[in-house]
């Protein structure tokens, strides 16, 4: 039976028995509204770890201030049902009081420079400073040997990625696959903002990341490569933020160098914003 813990004496408790008996712990934390994408982590963790930590908590301080904070999808009892079966022994649900205990006015910030300022950074401002700070908050708490991120999160990956080695966070990282719907839509809790109409459109912006590799591999130049990807997403209806191809590391590809390339999309369908990415290797 999962033990839903909201005390983190508890939790401490809890971990500190398992640490005695020799197992290891892993990690995975949400923001809750669970799905097949969130279960996927719960399974990698639990390959790498003995016994499974997840967490929900809609952290303020990652939402914008006309972001959607307050109706931020919030289903408790499903994820509960739902992480028992996925094979997680504990849900850590920790209250905001809890989590900012000098409130999020005065809470101390984890800001890791230069990554968490491009794309995604740059549409939302500081909102991989709330990234850090939550999920140093949540290491602190769990203290865990791996913790599992999605790759639908390709730059809050590299981003905690770059933060867990610069602070020494004794724990490994652990990158799982995105979890797409059959159509190729990313899965997202943000999906079911869609209208129905949008939701049939919303599968394009995994074709348009396709249509960015084909044409990469076949000899397209960068610029316009992005071009071509824009007005794609516009003639569909979308309103792009970004459309653009990048290294892992996010530095900008040099045309017909070969090695792993990155498409990466955020696009915004009536008022949900949807990301998506594909990797691909590009023969040297
Ligand atoms: P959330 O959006 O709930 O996502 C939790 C984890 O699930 C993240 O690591 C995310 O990349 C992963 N995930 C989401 N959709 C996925 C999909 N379709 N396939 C695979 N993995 C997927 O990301 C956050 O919450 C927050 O920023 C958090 C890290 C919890 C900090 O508040």
């Amino acid at each position: 039976m999962i033990d839903v813990i909201s005390d983190l004496a508890r939790l401490r408790a809890r971990v500190r028995d398992w640490r005695r008996e020799g197992l290891t712990v892993g990690f995975v934390p949400t923001m809750g509204n669970l799905h097949a994408g969130h279960y996927s982590l719960v399974t990698l963790a639990r390959k790498h770890a003995d016994r499974v930590v997840s967490s929900v908590f809609v952290n303020p301080t990652q939402f914008g201030p006309s972001e959607d904070f307050t109706r931020y999808p919030r289903t408790p009892d499903a994820d509960t049902s739902g992480l028992q079966a996925a094979g997680c022994d504990v849900l850590w649900l920790p209250e905001v009081e809890a989590m900012y205990p000098f409130g999020v006015g005065l809470a101390a910030n984890v800001h890791v420079p230069g990554i968490s300022s491009v794309l995604e950074g740059e549409c939302r401002p500081g909102h991989f400073d709330g990234v850090c700070t939550v999920v140093t908050r949540l290491f602190n708490q769990v203290q865990p040997d791996v913790a599992a991120f999605g790759k639908k999160d390709f730059q809050q990956l590299a981003v905690i990625r770059q933060m867990v080695a610069d602070l020494h966070f004794p724990l490994d990282i652990l990158a799982g696959d995105i979890v797409r719907e059959t159509d190729g839509l990313a899965m997202s809790s943000r999906n079911q903002y869609l209208a129905p109409q949008d939701r049939a459109v919303a599968p394009v912006i995994h074709k348009v990341l396709q249509a960015m590799r084909d044409a990469t591999r076949a000899g397209m130049p960068r610029m316009q490569v992005e071009a071509d990807a824009a007005s794609a997403l516009r003639g569909a209806g979308f309103v792009p933020d970004y459309a653009v191809l990048r290294r892992p590391d996010f530095g900008l590809p040099v045309d017909g160098e070969g090695g792993a390339l990155v498409a990466l999309i955020a696009a915004k369908l009536g008022r949900t914003r949807l990301i998506d990415n594909i990797e691909f290797e590009l023969p040297g």
